[in-house]
């Protein structure tokens, strides 16, 4: 027996792959996307404390490297649409960054957040003495500069064997060949598969199996009833990005996500889905 969302109490057998129930939600994970950009300023300590508060099963992330090798959590290669400071922060020192303001844009009541280096979510995250939650970590390269950040992996890695979190987290990414590398590795370190664009990959299967994946995340329009049952067929879970409306979070339900252990969605709103999922799993006879 697990204490689910809020205080539910769910009684299925947690990580037992391949159990399938139809069209109703078995397992659904909720990954806050960005910590939950919708609740608070994104990729802030507000926003992983207040996912936290809510009992999701994941804080969702983007890494970045500053100038001097420090690992941080912005989505952006820059400053200037989250915060109040300008420039590459792979150009900049992490104290140069730690100088932007990263909660004011969000919300006056938020000023004062700052970027903050992934090893302060770790910090977080232990302190809050929560020992489910997972972190997906997702390496971000530079757009103009292919193979930047150098050694992206390895920096992450070190990172994540010194805090002992290896077993926490999902590396995910767009770079594909960096989750393979991940893997190699590191082979215990869980990886997702993201992919977007404007048409689904053809095959999905073949694709998270060639980069040594243990999931597929998509862009929710990308979802199929195909594609999520060739995936569960292979015993691959979906986390589908980023559902923010509840009839969105329904229809990706029916879609077939969450009857995979594994599967989730990875919304801005984490408040939504967790009512959802509580709803449902009250209503089961
Ligand atoms: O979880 C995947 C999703 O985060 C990818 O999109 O742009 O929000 O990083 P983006
Ligand atoms: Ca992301």
């Amino acid at each position: 027996m697990l204490v689910g969302h809020a205080g539910v109490i769910r009684t299925e057998t947690a990580g037992a792959a391949g159990s399938s129930v139809g069209d109703r939600p078995r397992f659904l994970e909720v990954h806050a996307h960005r910590g939950g950009a919708g609740l608070a300023p994104e990729n802030t300590l507000a926003a992983f404390r207040k996912a936290l508060e809510l009992g999701v099963d994941a804080l969702e992330m983007d890494l970045h490297v500053t100038r001097d090798g420090v690992v941080v959590v912005i989505h952006d290669e820059t400053l200037e649409r989250t915060t109040d400071g300008r420039g590459d922060v792979g150009d900049l020192s992490f104290d140069a960054v730690k100088r932007s303001d990263a909660g004011g844009k969000f919300a006056p009541a938020f000023r004062g957040e700052r970027v903050p280096a992934l090893q302060e979510v770790i910090d977080l995250v232990r302190a809050s003495g929560n020992g489910r939650v997972r972190l997906d970590l997702e390496l971000k390269y530079h757009q103009d500069r292919p193979g930047k950040p150098e050694d992206f992996e390895g920096r992450v890695l070190d990172l994540l064997r010194q805090t002992g979190f290896a077993e926490r987290v999902n590396v995910i990414s767009f770079h594909h060949p960096s989750l393979a590398k991940v893997k190699a590795l590191e082979p215990k370190i869980r990886t997702g598969l993201l992919a977007g664009g404007r048409t689904p990959p053809p095959d999905p299967v073949g694709l998270v199996r060639q980069f040594c994946a243990d999931y597929y995340s998509p862009g929710f329009r990308h979802v199929t009833p195909e594609a999520v049952a060739a995936l569960h067929r292979a015993g691959i879970p979906i986390v589908p990005w980023t559902v923010n409306e509840e009839t969105e979070m329904r229809r990706q339900m029916a879609l077939g996500i969450g009857t995979l252990a594994g599967d989730g969605i990875a919304t801005d709103f984490p408040d939504r889905l967790i009512d959802l999922v509580n709803a449902r799993l009250e209503s089961r006879p």
